[in-house]
Order: structure tokens, then C-alpha cells, then sequence
């Protein structure tokens, strides 16, 4: 069977280097990794491709890595046009951006230049060159502070930041051109908090400098790195069940396989019939739908790790929001996905990579 390229902006990414494993490993794709190399290192998709070929031999797809910047049209535009007929790029799976929450507030015009100019120069793109399927990745920050929880998609976006309000102009672009243009199909996935690494400790996240979100710095403290001046839990008085901030942690290998129901549903009308006037767009929560607090995460690494993991409680870290968990019921009944992995296995695989790369790729 001849196997379809899909384009993956981002690739070498955490997430992306996860999705790129996952969509290699059906053994139905090609994939294309685009990537600036701006926050992660091309040893991540070298390191996917040899895992996919140990575990699955000459079944698996191969892997094109393009050195490009989503910023440069040019340069996009040139992945797209310079390839042979039997070749061309099937659909996109755009997972490159900038992600920092705190940093977006900091230098929005950066923020809004990559990840929304950047998503502009790939439709351009995807539009004159015939390749009109994309999934999205966007995040639960679109929600803001919900007061339903757990959280369905029909909740309005409110997002609090410049990543966050970039992630919501773009469900927005991407929206628009669907319910303008039918030969469009694109499906926006709304990341809670992923975590944990492939079990075999070969790829994993490698953030750059001390890590500021909780799983990697736990990880990070329990190898023996940032244990000075300690960890410290942002706020325990929040209206939680012990009263620190709470969120829908997900392995991220089930996140990474809810590309493959996203692609699986791009080709199905049946499942755009309820997207009225978005033309052939849906947007789905990815979580696994249960509420972790900040404690019950130090708990399951301390069992994982085996460190202790002192902490001392101090104000709440400005932009928090007590609670994001995701209601999993749209996604489940509509892409057919489902979050298997459990907590343990999340932090036994984090720690698993952690412990075999302290210093990461490098
Ligand atoms: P990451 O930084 O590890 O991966 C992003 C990739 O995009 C990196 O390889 C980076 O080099 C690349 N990139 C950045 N700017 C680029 C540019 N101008 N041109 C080309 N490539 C560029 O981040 P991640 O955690 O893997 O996140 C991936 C996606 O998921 C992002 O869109 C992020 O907003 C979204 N997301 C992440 C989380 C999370 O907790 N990690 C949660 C929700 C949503
Ligand atoms: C989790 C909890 C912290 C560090 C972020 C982005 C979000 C999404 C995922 C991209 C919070 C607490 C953390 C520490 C702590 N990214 N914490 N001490 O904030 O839920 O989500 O990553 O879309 O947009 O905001 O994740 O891991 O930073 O924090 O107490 O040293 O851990 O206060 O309650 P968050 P996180």
C-alpha cells in the first residue's frame, strides 16, 4: 500500500516527536517534520526514527526533517511545491509554536508572529498546493477560568494570556476558512496537561533551562538537578480539595494517538454534520478526565522516584486557575479516543527517561 506524507510543523518538539512515533508506527504514513529547532534539537526525530525501525523494520513510514521556520512563507511554501506528483503532502498536523505562557505576556508580537503569522503561511500554503486537511493543536488555555468542571467544548474561549488568546485566534482562522471553502477539513485538539515519555526511555521532553512546568521540574529535581532552593507548591489555598490548583494530567502517548482519531475523522463526513456553519471543522478536548491536585502529583513521583520531594507552600503563581479538567465525552463518542494510561505508568515513563537522559538530548 503506498503510504501518505503528512506534514508535521513541530516535529522534533516533545508532543510532536510523540505524534511523529505514532503516526509512523501505523506503518500508513510518511511524515514530513518541519522544524526551526528553536526549542528542541534534531536528535529527537533521528532517535524516533531508529525506535520506530527497531520495533516495526522496513513496515514503518520514513522521515523527511526540513530544517524551516514558520515565519518564512518562502520556505513553507517550497515544502509544499518541491516534490514529485507521487509525493505531495496529504495533510498537516501543525504542533509548532511557542508555548510559554509567562514569556507571551512578555514578547506577545514574537508570540503572535509565530504561532498565528506562522499558521497564515502554512494555510497559504496548504491552500495553492491542494492539501486541505489539517488537525490543530491547541490548548485548554482556551478556556480561561471555567466554573464548569469538568469542561465540555461548547464552554466559551476566555483566555487569559497571549499564547493562550493566539490558540484562540487561530481556532478562529482555521474555523473561518473551513466554513468558507468545502474542500477544507480540520480538526482543532485541545491539549490539557501532557506528561510522561515513551516507556522505552528513548525520547522524551528536553526543556531548555530549568524547567517551569511541574512534571518535567519534578523530574528534573529527582535526578539530582534544581533541588536548591527546593520545589515550591504555588498557592494552597485554592477551592480544590486540598486546595491546590488541580489538572487533567495525560500520557502522552495518548495524547499523541489522538492524532490518529483526528486524521481517521478528517475523512469522514459523518462526523461534520453537526459543525452547521463551521463547514468541515470540529474542536475536541484531549484529556483523560480526571482532576489531579499539585500534591497528589508530588505524591505519585515520590512513589515513582523514590526522592522525597521537599516543598514549601507559597503564593499562588499570577495567571493559575483552580481547576482544568476536561469532560473526554465529545471526543470519545465522536473520534472514538480514549486516555488508557494511568497515572503511574505516566510517572513510571517520565522518570524512566529522565533517569536514562539527565542531561536530555544532549
Ligand atoms: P515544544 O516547544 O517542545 O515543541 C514545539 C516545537 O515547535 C519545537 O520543536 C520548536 O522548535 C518548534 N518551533 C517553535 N517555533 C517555530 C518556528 N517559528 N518554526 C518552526 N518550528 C518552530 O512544545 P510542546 O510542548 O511539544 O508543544 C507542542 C504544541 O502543543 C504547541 O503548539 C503548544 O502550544 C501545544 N500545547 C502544549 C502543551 C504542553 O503542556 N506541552 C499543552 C497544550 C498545548
Ligand atoms: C501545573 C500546576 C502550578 C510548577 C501550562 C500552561 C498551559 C499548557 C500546559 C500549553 C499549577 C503548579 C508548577 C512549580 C507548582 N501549555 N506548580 N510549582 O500551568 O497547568 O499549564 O502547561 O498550552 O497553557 O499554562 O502546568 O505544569 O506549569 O503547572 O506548584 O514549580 O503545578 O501552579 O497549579 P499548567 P504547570
Amino acid at each position: 500500500m503506498e503510504k501518505k506524507r503528512v506534514l508535521i510543523p513541530g516535529g522534533a518538539g516533545y508532543i510532536g516527536s510523540h505524534v511523529v512515533y505514532t503516526v509512523l508506527k501505523t506503518g500508513k504514513y510518511n511524515v514530513a517534520v518541519v522544524d526551526n529547532f528553536h526549542n528542541s534539537k534534531p536528535e529527537a526525530v533521528r532517535r524516533v526514527e531508529q525506535l520506530v525501525r527497531d520495533e516495526s523494520g522496513d513496515a514503518c513510514g520514513d522521515v523527511e526533517l526540513i530544517e524551516a521556520d514558520l515565519r518564512d512563507a518562502a520556505a513553507i511554501n517550497k515544502v509544499f511545491a518541491d516534490r514529485p506528483a507521487n509525493d505531495r503532502i496529504y495533510a498537516v498536523i501543525l504542533i509548532g509554536a511557542l508555548k510559554a505562557v509567562g514569556e507571551s505576556a512578555e514578547i506577545p508580537i514574537e508570540y503572535y508572529d509565530v504561532n498565528v503569522g506562522g499558521l497564515l503561511n502554512l494555510l497559504t500554503a496548504m491552500d495553492k498546493h491542494d492539501a486541505k486537511r489539517l488537525v490543530y493543536s491547541s490548548s485548554a488555555t482556551v478556556y480561561g477560568a471555567p466554573e464548569t468542571i469538568p469542561i465540555p467544548e461548547t464552554t466559551p474561549m476566555d483566555p487569559h494570556s497571549p499564547y493562550g488568546r493566539s490558540k484562540q485566534i487561530n481556532e478562529m482562522i482555521i474555523r473561518d476558512v473551513c466554513a468558507a471553502h468545502p474542500a477544507w477539513r480540520a480538526i482543532t485538539l485541545r491539549y490539557f496537561n501532557p506528561a510522561g515519555a515513551h516507556p522505552s526511555g528513548y525520547i522524551g521532553e528536553d526543556p531548555c533551562g530549568k524547567p517551569g512546568n511541574l512534571l518535567p521540574l519534578l523530574a528534573q529535581m529527582a535526578v539530582g538537578k534544581y533541588r536548591e532552593p527546593g520545589l515550591k507548591v504555588f498557592g494552597n489555598d485554592y477551592p480544590t480539595p486540598d486546595g491546590t490548583c488541580v489538572r487533567d494530567y495525560i500520557h502522552i502517548l495518548d495524547l499523541a494517538s489522538g492524532h490518529l482519531n483526528a486524521m481517521v475523522a478528517l475523512d469522514d463526513d459523518a462526523k461534520f454534520v453537526n459543525a452547521k456553519n463551521d463547514g468541515k471543522y470540529r474542536a475536541f478536548n484531549l484529556g483523560k478526565g480526571v482532576g489531579m491536585s499539585v500534591l497528589n502529583m508530588i505524591d505519585a513521583m515520590r512513589k515513582a522516584t523514590g526522592y522525597e520531594f521537599p516543598y514549601e507552600i507559597v503564593g499562588r503563581r499570577p495567571g493559575d486557575v483552580p481547576n482544568l479538567t476536561a469532560d473526554p465525552a465529545l471526543a470519545e463518542q465522536e473520534l472514538g479516543f480514549k486516555a488508557h494510561h494511568s497515572l503511574d505508568e505516566m510517572c513510571r515513563d517520565l522518570w524512566n527517561w529522565q533517569s536514562k537522559n539527565p542531561n536530555g538530548y544532549s
